[in-house]
């Protein structure tokens, strides 16, 4: 028989719960935080407070959303890292405390995991990667080219040596004065822009591994030089800047992945992560269908950022298993993939 399974997500700066009911998601409700707005990136402390706001509201919304009463749960999945600590605590702890009051099982989930777990959502505008496949995780926290063998097999292929991909386009967005996050205005301005204008520092890194830092510092000495000499010269070129930031970006990202593929003789390809969200870099793997002859996978949009589906699917892949977590578990800030 299938069950319903609730998802809780509350690592960073969404709160979003879930209800997976076999592989299909019926409900699917997250809180995003404007709050860090204001502050130009997430603030970890406004993180936690505004996820204890959230969190019975967003619940009671999925609940809702798939017409069901907690009483029809069967476990309870959630976050228990990585993630920023005080965040993912709220979420911890209100599962715990609602499996105790339920009986039921709780399932502890990998955000990293849940990210590529994702793909095998039953959804008619989506189709699931056969395995083996390579993943490519990108988000705010995490980069990384994945092997995925099984649902519970992995093997991590590379990964960025510093900051992540979803945070190069964002600390590129603050260099130039966008709010936070930074990588949807880039993606939207970057579409009426020309990629070839500006050109910005690769990274020469071994093996199958990403840095972005050198990019963030080349873009900003760039424009400190240029904004000296004419003080208009990021507003009269945004376009053009986020489509040379982003065309940079993709570069890097697509110069490890085409490498890490011809290396494993893979050509089941997948994206996962906030950054997946990103049309460029969506429409690039598209194009390599044709010219690497890949076949490509991407999640629909509401399943790319950090959202209470992703959990909850992995949940419902974990309770198969009957891999269940006791009750003296705890959140990790710092959690790596099992591989
Ligand atoms: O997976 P995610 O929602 O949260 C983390 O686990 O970090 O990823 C968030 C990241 C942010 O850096 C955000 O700017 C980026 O994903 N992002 C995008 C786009 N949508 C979200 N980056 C580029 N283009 C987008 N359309
Ligand atoms: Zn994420």
């Amino acid at each position: 028989m299938k069950k319903f399974i609730l998802g809780i997500e509350s690592s960073c700066d969404d709160t979003s719960a879930g209800v997976a009911y076999g592989r299909k998601i019926v409900a699917n409700v997250t809180a995003n935080q404007d709050i860090h707005r204001l502050y130009g990136g997430v603030v970890p402390e406004l993180a936690s407070r505004a996820h204890q706001q959230n969190i019975v509201p967003v619940i009671e919304a999925a609940l809702r959303q798939a017409n069901i009463s907690p009483q029809d749960l069967s476990a309870i999945a959630f976050t228990s890292g990585p993630g920023l600590l005080g965040s993912l605590l709220v979420g911890t702890s209100f599962a715990k405390s609602m499996a105790m009051a339920l009986d039921i099982p709780l399932i502890e989930v990998n955000h990293m995991q849940a990210h590529i777990l994702a793909h095998f959502i039953d959804n008619p505008s989506m189709k699931t990667p056969p395995f083996p496949f390579l993943c490519l995780t990108v988000s705010g926290g995490h980069t990384q080219i994945v092997q995925v063998n099984d649902y519970f097999d992995y093997k991590l292929i590379g990964q960025t040596q510093d900051d992540a991909a979803g945070e190069a386009f964002d600390k590129s967005a603050k260099i130039m004065g966008l709010p936070y996050p930074g990588g949807p205005l880039i993606d939207k301005y970057a579409k009426l822009g020309d990629p070839y204008k500006f050109k910005f520092a690769k990274p020469q890194v071994p093996n199958f591994d990403f840095s972005f830092s050198g990019l963030k510092t080349s873009i900003l000495y760039f424009l400190q030089k240029e904004v000296k000499k004419n003080p208009q010269f990021v507003e009269e070129n945004l376009n053009d800047l986020c489509a040379s930031i982003q065309h940079t970006i993709l570069d890097i990202l697509f110069q490890k992945l085409e490498l890490a593929a011809i290396d494993l003789n893979i050509t089941d390809i997948a994206i996962a992560g906030g950054v997946s969200a990103n049309s460029g870099l969506r429409e690039r793997l598209k194009q390599k269908e044709e010219s690497l002859g890949w076949t490509t996978y991407i999640p629909n949009f509401e399943y790319c950022t950090d959202n209470g589906g992703m959990i909850a699917i992995t949940g419902q892949f974990s309770y198969l298993k009957g891999d269940f977590a006791n009750n003296s578990t705890a959140a990790s800030a710092r959690k790596s993939l099992k591989v």
